[in-house]
């Protein structure tokens, strides 16, 4: 089976052509991360503009480089929420366009269904039930997944823990503008914490008092901020972070803070529930600290430990045609009056 990929949720014009669920025949990619930089943040309106120039260029290369045509689509799966409502609304109407007119089955995706099945790509056979953690820019959340077929094709979910405040990655954009540091902050804080000493401060990692499974990750922040204050701290880039071993330091500690943070919530519902397999997911399933610690943790814990190659942690359509064939493959389409929805939830 083969489906055409289609994502515009928030700063990524994406388009993908994904066999069988699973094999990637083609994966474009157009980030608009230079463009919001300068802004410290992405800016929803200059987004959905550059979508809107980019869309189709950036589908009709991915359809290209498949080696594929339109014609031979199987359906059109793309991302229909959480998101922006404006870039959403780019991409759906865009792959309504193409299902109408090539009498194509459209499937509306979840973004956040799609960031789990980034790992199918390396791992189309896991063991479930599973854990899935998924930590972007806009999301904290774990979630319990059972499947209903053995794999991929029907995976069900709980969601039984999220973020009380910020969502980690944030906590990483925010720490990084507190410091001076180009915007978006987790890559740059990944490659600075490797030169610092992540046991020079202890934050503590907050306690969530009523039993629940939840993350918090603003205490972390503050404490960051207390210490730039302290420290009077003044902005420095990346270049000029690396010469100076304070700030190393306080980075290197505030990440080590947020890895413990991810891990311990999950070793708890590790603990009560079971699971054969832990799944890492979402933009910062990229940072190297959080792979290893939960690697070591995981193994410890008796969990397989799943995550995506890089290139699928940030956003990306593959995932979302992932997602699109399995529903295919199980007779769920959306009808040319499917909206987008900036708070759709999983679970
Ligand atoms: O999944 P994603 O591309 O977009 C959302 O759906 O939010 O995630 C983007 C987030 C940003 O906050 C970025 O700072 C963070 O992922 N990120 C990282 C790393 N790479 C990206 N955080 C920590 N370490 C990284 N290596
Ligand atoms: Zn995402």
């Amino acid at each position: 089976m083969l489906v055409l990929g289609i994502e515009t949720s928030c700063d990524e014009t994406a388009a993908a052509v994904v066999e069988d669920g699973h094999r990637i025949l083609s994966n474009l990619i157009y980030s608009q991360v230079k463009t919001h930089a300068a802004f410290g943040g992405v800016v929803p309106e200059i987004a959905s503009r550059e979508h809107l120039a980019k869309i189709r260029p950036i589908v009709d290369q991915a359809i290209t480089d498949s080696g594929k045509s339109l014609d031979d689509m199987d359906g059109i799966a793309v991302t229909a929420g959480p998101g922006l409502i404006g870039c959403l609304l780019v991409g759906l109407t865009y792959a309504k366009a193409l299902a109408f007119s090539k009498r194509k089955p459209l499937v509306a995706v979840n973004h956040i269904e799609g960031h789990i099945y980034s790992v199918c790509f390396e791992y189309p056979e896991i063991e479930f039930p599973a854990l899935a953690l998924v930590v972007s820019g806009g999301h904290t959340n774990l979630f319990w997944v059972e499947t209903k077929t053995g794999n991929f094709k029907h995976l069900t979910y709980r969601l039984i823990g999220r973020t009380r405040d910020d969502a980690a990655g944030e906590a990483y954009d925010k720490v990084g503008r507190l410091l001076g540091l180009q915007y978006p902050g987790g890559p740059v804080i990944d490659r600075l914490a490797k030169l610092g000493n992540r046991n020079a401060h202890t934050f503590s990692i907050p306690k969530i008092s009523d039993g629940a499974l939840d993350f918090s990750f603003s205490g972390v922040k503050t404490a960051v901020l207390r210490l730039v204050r302290e420290g009077n701290l003044i902005p420095k880039n990346e270049a000029e972070s690396r010469e100076d071993p304070q700030r190393l330091d306080i980075l290197a500690s505030f990440q080590e803070a947020v890895v413990q943070m991810l891990w311990s919530t999950t070793a708890k519902a590790a603990a009560q529930l079971k699971p054969r397999s832990l799944m890492l997911s979402g933009g910062v399933a990229a940072n190297s600290r959080l792979k290893e610690y939960l690697g070591e943790k995981a193994a410890e814990a008796g969990l397989d430990f799943y995550f995506p190659k890089p290139i699928f942690t940030s956003d990306n359509a593959a995932m979302i045609a992932a997602v699109g064939t399995a529903k295919l493959l199980r007779g769920e389409t959306s009808g040319m009056d499917v909206s987008p929805d900036p708070n759709w939830r999983l679970a």
